[in-house]
């Protein structure tokens, strides 16, 4: 009997019986040992070593059987021990669970497109780098903020998604291949919103950027709670709003998809993005490629971008290194790893897709104000200049791939 056996006959001891009552998560090691320290009631259903794609590494993920009235006090005490080692995935049944974790386990990737992987569009890319502007992004963080939280269960956070669908609908406005819609989830009013800019000849590959929505203070959930989010993540939502502002304008046509989502629910368990991603497994989509930004405005580290590592793919990873070389030379590079599914990306992918996650500065460094009332504009020191570097390096990645090689 190995050691998480033994565990997990120790815990059934303990647990609650299988009912209706249950919720089923799937957590890292670390994690796992956090709610072990802290005597969570759990049940280990199954345990299995998941590829960390980049590294080449593996780890442990758990999947447990708990109390469903305890899946709020496991996400905050998650969130509080060791935040950057806490993630972990609410599924709806224990069967999405062990489809989660069969997915990577099984390795049954999705069949999609790999690109080449080139840069051949620099007369498209430039201008519209130029383009770009840190006021903008200031504008949008602000009015991000400015809603008093965007937590995924209180009309605030509802309302944001409105708010931004009416906002991206009308930067796409004069564009005739941009539409913007609402996904809607099961369980909560806040939608997830997605702008598609449609291909021309390769439409039926996508091209998902994306950044999340929701914000959350973990010292208090209710309805009034203060949580401006505005580094976690106003910074990734006003990024991936210059990119289209930007790629509107110039009326750009991609030959492949191009789809910026805005996700739901990623505070509580990447739950908007579960469902996104898996809709799209479902469809048989051929996602091409995934990029998420998520915390890209507070300068932590010496360098200025830090790719991280782990749930992510080391071809896609090497290339964004190419578009930084190539557009954005003044810029230094670091590598870290998360260490557990710690944003909307890593629900693409277990599912087998090709993602990357550039992020603000080495893990420690990272801005220490997110998921409290302090995570403002002013805590990001009241500038933009960072954000815009991450926003620059997804739209060259957009465009890039988005037309590829003539
Ligand atoms: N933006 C954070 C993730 C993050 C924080 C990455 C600090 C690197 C450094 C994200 O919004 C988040 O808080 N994720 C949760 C996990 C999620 C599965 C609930 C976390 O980190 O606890
Ligand atoms: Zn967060």
């Amino acid at each position: 009997m190995d050691r998480h056996r033994i565990a997990a006959a120790f815990l059934m001891a303990g647990s609650a019986a299988a009912s209706a009552q249950s919720g089923w998560v799937t957590v890292g090691e670390s994690a796992y040992t956090q709610l072990r320290e802290h005597g969570q009631r759990m049940t280990i259903r199954a345990n299995r070593p998941v590829r960390s794609t980049d590294l080449g590494t593996t780890e442990n993920v758990y999947l447990l059987e708990v109390p469903a009235r305890d899946i709020d006090r496991i996400a905050g005490t998650l969130h509080r021990g060791l935040r950057h080692c806490g993630g972990f995935m609410l599924h709806a049944s224990e069967a999405e669970a062990r489809k989660a974790l069969d997915a990577e386990a099984i390795r049954v990737a999705p069949r999609t497109t790999r690109p080449a992987y080139v840069l051949a569009n620099q007369a498209l890319v430039t201008p519209l780098l130029a383009q770009m502007d840190a006021q903008r992004i200031t504008q949008s963080i602000t009015e991000l903020a400015g809603f008093t939280n965007r937590y995924y269960k209180s009309a605030h956070g509802a309302a944001v998604s409105d708010w931004l669908s009416a906002n991206w609908a009308a930067l796409g406005a004069q564009h005739p291949a941009l539409s913007v819609a609402q996904f809607a989830h099961a369980g909560y009013a806040q939608r997830s919103v997605i702008a598609t800019i449609a291909g021309s000849d390769l439409a039926q590959q996508v091209l998902v950027l994306g950044a999340h929505l929701d914000s959350i203070n973990l010292a208090n959930r209710a309805e009034a709670a203060v949580a401006p989010g505005a580094d976690d993540d106003g910074s990734g939502i006003a990024g991936l709003t210059e990119v289209l502002r930007v790629l509107a304008n110039s009326h750009y046509r991609p030959r492949r998809t191009i789809k910026l989502i805005a996700y739901a629910a990623e505070e509580v368990g990447l739950r908007g993005a579960q469902d996104i991603a898996g809709q799209f497994r479902k469809d048989q989509v051929d996602v091409a490629g995934v990029l998420q930004l998520d915390m890209t405005n507070y300068k932590g580290s010496a360098q200025d971008m830090v790719l991280i590592a782990d749930y992510t793919d080391r071809a896609q990873n090497a290339f964004l290194e190419q578009l930084i070389a190539a557009y954005l030379p003044t810029l230094t590079v670091g590598r870290d790893r998360c260490g557990y599914a710690c944003s909307d990306h890593a629900a693409w992918h277990v599912l087998g897709y090709a993602t990357s996650l550039p992020f603000e500065a080495a893990l420690g460094d990272d801005n220490p104000h997110i998921h409290t009332a302090r995570d403002t504009y002013a805590n990001s020191g009241s500038q933009a200049a960072h954000a815009l570097k991450f926003a620059r390096l997804a739209a060259a990645w957009a465009v890039e791939l988005g037309t590829d090689a003539p």
